[in-house]
């Protein structure tokens, strides 16, 4: 028996997973301390009160025999009708067409980012943004693919475009990105578009946080692009949208025009699904579809407003400081130049023992990360304002 030795590949773990014990480790031997996290992109608003409503009725549901639910009605796409029609109102709300079968129900983004993996040769080369999601870095080491970089820099505003000496067979792009916040518009897109069908590449695009999206000449789905069913597969989540961290449901666009070597892409993802996945529970889809209601809207929009008012007080603390950062508009992720010089992780130490604010070091998401750090929205106000209290009198 031999087990992947791809993953001696790895990092000795995962950027969050590090993050996560190195404050353990902190608070161990500094007990009583109370650290402010802005560090994971975890939400902290509770559900909205239409989705919680929906909840309770999907578990109403469950306790009678004559709406009982098991599996989710198709065993390759997992979706339920309600979900998956309010879905297909809100692409349309955005002039995207959609179809039922090109739509597959998941337990969130992060899985899918990995999972689609299982549908390309081992043999293809990825091109992966950097910085970025360390999730696509680590999947793809794992399946043990040759992996390129597209540099993201202040140069190019943290957008890479596609180099066209460089071949790459499957591509990352994630916008608004995580960590930078930058964000592509439909033009940008469109030219990533051609690349990939130049190239005959596919697309994974990770559109997680779209809707931070205020700014109306971004994009908030690659299909803005004309051309991207044929080559792009769009991944999304509740998590960020609606605050679903916890509940855990998502969707993976998979256009039936999304053809290689003459194989529908479609086909083979409803197959690897059917054959690996069982679906996101009935309670959680019934609250994904409360998303869409006219409440469930209102609500959903209330708690980015809170998560963009954090951001704000982010951004004016550091502008008041003089620290140079991008995102925290279309985006929950503030993305600042670590001050003094200091690299990524010199800074995590020095803002955790002496602010007891945890934050994300840059070069945890790649190489053109380091220097950087990410803070997060995702807090509470007054945590968020108490934690840049300390970052400010920190004085350096
Ligand atoms: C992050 O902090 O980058 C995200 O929470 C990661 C995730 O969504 O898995």
């Amino acid at each position: 028996m031999r087990i992947n030795g791809n993953f001696l590949r790895l990092k000795d773990s995962y950027l969050f997973a590090k993050v996560g014990a190195k404050t353990a480790e902190y608070l161990s031997a500094h007990p009583g301390r109370e650290v402010i996290r802005l560090s994971l992109g975890d939400v902290t608003r509770p559900l909205p009160p239409a989705v919680i409503k929906a909840m309770q009725r999907a578990v109403d549901d469950l306790s009678h025999k004559d709406t009982f639910h098991g599996y989710a009605p198709d065993a390759t796409r997992f979706g339920y009708d309600l979900l998956l029609d309010s879905l297909i109102k809100s692409y349309a709300e955005k002039g995207i067409g959609l179809e039922k079968e090109e739509i597959f129900i998941s337990d969130g983004a992060k899985s899918d980012c990995g999972n689609l993996s299982d549908l390309f040769s081992a043999e293809n080369t990825v091109l992966i943004p950097d910085p970025v999601y360390p999730a696509y870095l680590d999947t793809n080491i794992m399946a043990g693919r040759k992996i390129l970089f597209a540099d993201a820099n202040e140069g190019n505003g943290f957008l890479p475009m596609p180099d066209e000496r460089v071949r790459a067979d499957l591509i990352y792009l994630c916008s608004p990105n995580n960590p930078t916040g930058a964000a592509y518009t439909a033009k940008e897109l469109k030219v990533w578009v051609d690349y990939a069908l130049k190239n005959d590449a596919v697309i994974l695009y990770d559109a997680a946080y779209e809707s931070f999206v205020t700014d109306p000449s971004l994009a908030r789905s690659i299909y803005a692009a004309e051309g991207a069913k044929e080559c792009a597969i769009e991944i999304c989540s509740f998590s960020k949208t609606a605050g679903f961290t916890g509940v855990r449901c998502g969707y993976t666009v998979v256009p039936k025009a999304l053809k290689r070597e003459g194989f529908s892409l479609n086909r083979l993802w409803a197959r690897r699904q059917s054959a690996k996945f069982n679906g996101a529970s009935y309670v959680a889809q019934m609250g994904a579809a409360a998303v869409f209601t006219e409440e469930g809207k209102r609500e959903t929009a209330e708690n980015i407003a809170y998560y963009r008012q954090n951001a704000r007080i982010i951004s004016d603390c550091l502008t008041r400081l003089g620290i140079p950062f991008t995102g925290g508009v279309n985006s929950p992720y503030i993305w600042m130049k670590c001050p003094g010089g200091m690299d990524s992780w010199s800074f995590f130490d020095h803002l955790l023992e002496r602010a007891n604010v945890v934050g994300t070091p840059g070069c945890g998401f790649g190489k053109n990360g380091e220097g950087y750090f990410r803070l997060t929205a995702f807090n509470t106000h007054e945590k968020t304002e108490e934690a840049m209290r300390r970052f400010a009198a920190l004085r350096i």
